[in-house]
């Protein structure tokens, strides 16, 4: 069984055949999903994805895209979500520098990531991070934290993991895994392959990012998870291994590092 650690279900792509799609998921193979929250409004269609669904569990937070939604009222009600029990995690957070380019805005990211970074921390919780072009400064903010481990074993993933094997290694440290994705099976994704196979299988974790991301041979079409198969094939290769064991071992490291979802 596959544990899918990224999904955007709450997307308008899947408004036309959602409930069919999200129900044959087990059947493929799909055991566990997290749907993560990037606003207000999705992080609210996540909550109830996770009530409706068995197999869904729900990530609660704001992407740096999305911080215009964030003021201290917004702040308590995700707060207020973190005790509800299938919250398994505060995400999806960071900073994304590619999309914004003001440096006031820029700075309201940094404010916005280290509340919520701080919101994890006091909730137990693991962080899953979203961080696209702004290398040095997610390193510091991820640094000042500190390896904070809460209950479950890891602080939380850098989802989409786009920077060099060096730095993969230097989150590892702190106590971060690393998610995989579509990119993966990309031909020119030689960056992310040196990843891959430099970091340990201990600390890998299968995404999607759907209706992103979609791996070869499915490629800029609409995602899903069903097609992280592809993706632990991919990992299989290079590392000289099965993609059962990748899909058996990354379904642990899933579970060790989203504690809540064991049940
Ligand atoms: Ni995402």
């Amino acid at each position: 069984m596959i544990f899918e650690t990224h999904a955007h279900y709450d997307d308008e792509q899947f408004t036309p055949d959602r409930g069919a799609l999200l129900a044959a998921l087990p059947e493929k193979g799909i055991g566990k999903i997290i749907n993560v929250g990037a606003s207000v409004a999705t992080t609210r269609m996540t909550l109830a994805l996770a009530e409706q669904y068995r197999h869904i569990y729900a990530a609660v937070g704001v992407h740096p895209g999305e911080i215009r939604d964030l003021d201290e009222d917004n702040f308590l009600w995700l707060k207020q979500q973190t005790t509800q029990g299938k919250v398994v995690a505060i995400g999806e957070i960071g900073l994304d520098y590619y999309w914004e380019k003001d440096p006031v805005v820029q700075e309201t990211q940094r404010h916005w990531f280290r509340r919520q970074m701080a919101l994890a921390k006091d909730a137990d919780l693991p962080v899953i991070i979203h961080s696209r072009d702004a290398a040095a400064d997610t390193m510091q903010i991820v640094s000042e934290a500190g390896n904070w481990s809460p209950s479950s074993d890891g602080c939380g993933v850098i989802h989409c993991y786009s920077y060099s094997a060096e730095q993969a290694l230097q989150y590892i440290k702190l106590g971060y895994y690393i998610g995989v994705g579509g990119v993966v099976t990309f031909k020119n994704a030689k960056k992310l392959k040196e990843t891959v196979q430099a970091i340990p299988l201990s600390r890998i974790l299968l995404e999607t990012d759907c209706p992103y991301m979609a791996p070869e041979p499915y490629r800029g079409k609409r995602n899903e998870s069903s097609y992280l198969t592809y993706v632990a094939e991919k990992i299989a290769e290079i590392k000289e291994i099965s993609p059962a064991e990748v899909e058996k071992a990354t379904w642990e490291n899933a579970i060790r590092l989203f504690s809540r979802a064991a049940s």
